[in-house]
């Protein structure tokens, strides 16, 4: 998505540690018109997977996901993370490692906004080792409901999570691949309608 990709080139910065820092249109300020492309570009890359459900993980995953649902005429369910042990017989959850944070949170979503004929698509801003989509997954695995997919906006492709996500079937849809931060610049591989 070319229009991404000119945000990130324009206001994106590398920090140590293989971070691209996009807060000035996705994860702090958000950019409302260039969601909304996001979530119009999600939603026609699975018009025809049947979804019933976008599920996201807060914070950062609810701009987009709002979008895509918004586009797709389908609710949002966003997994909320605690820190806490809590455990709640009404609650999925997985307990969710980030590597980029070095913390691990408990993800959960309510048995209320499940069901059993529920065909969910999975947003996430970034993609790099996967955990975030794993934890959505596990979700879905006791709840016992097809996952159409991941949408995902920014992929960092030289982190694992994507090809350990197309190794189990489960495909997935980003719309700017990163192929690179070395040296403080950021590489794009290119994506799905670029020409
Ligand atoms: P994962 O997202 O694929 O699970 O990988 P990882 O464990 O490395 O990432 C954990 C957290 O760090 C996630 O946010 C993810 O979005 C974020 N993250 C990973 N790489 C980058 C990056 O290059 N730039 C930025 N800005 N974030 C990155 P989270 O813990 O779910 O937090 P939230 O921001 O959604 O609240």
């Amino acid at each position: 998505m070319k229009e991404l990709e000119e945000k990130i080139r324009q206001y994106g910065t590398v920090l140590p540690g293989n971070v691209l820092k996009v807060d000035a249109f996705l994860n702090h300020q958000v950019d409302p018109v260039l969601m909304q492309h996001i979530g119009q570009a999600f939603a026609k890359l699975f018009k025809d997977a049947g979804v019933t459900k976008v599920w996201t993980v807060e914070s950062s995953g609810i701009a987009p996901a709002v979008m895509t649902g918004l586009a797709m005429g389908v609710p949002v369910v966003f997994a909320r993370k605690h820190k806490s042990l809590t455990l709640n017989s009404d609650m999925y959850t997985a307990d969710v490692y980030s590597y980029t944070k070095k913390t691990t949170n408990r993800i959960s979503i309510s048995q209320k906004f499940v069901e059993p004929s529920d065909r969910v698509l999975l947003i996430d801003d970034f993609l790099a080792n996967g955990q975030a989509v794993e934890g959505m997954l596990e979700i879905a695995d006791q709840a016992g409901i097809e996952v159409v997919g991941a949408g995902i906006v920014i992929e960092k492709s030289f982190q694992p999570g994507a090809a350990e996500l197309a190794a189990k079937g489960i495909r997935v849809e980003a719309l700017a691949k990163v192929s690179s931060l070395a040296d403080g610049k950021v590489s794009f591989e290119s994506t799905e309608g670029d020409n």
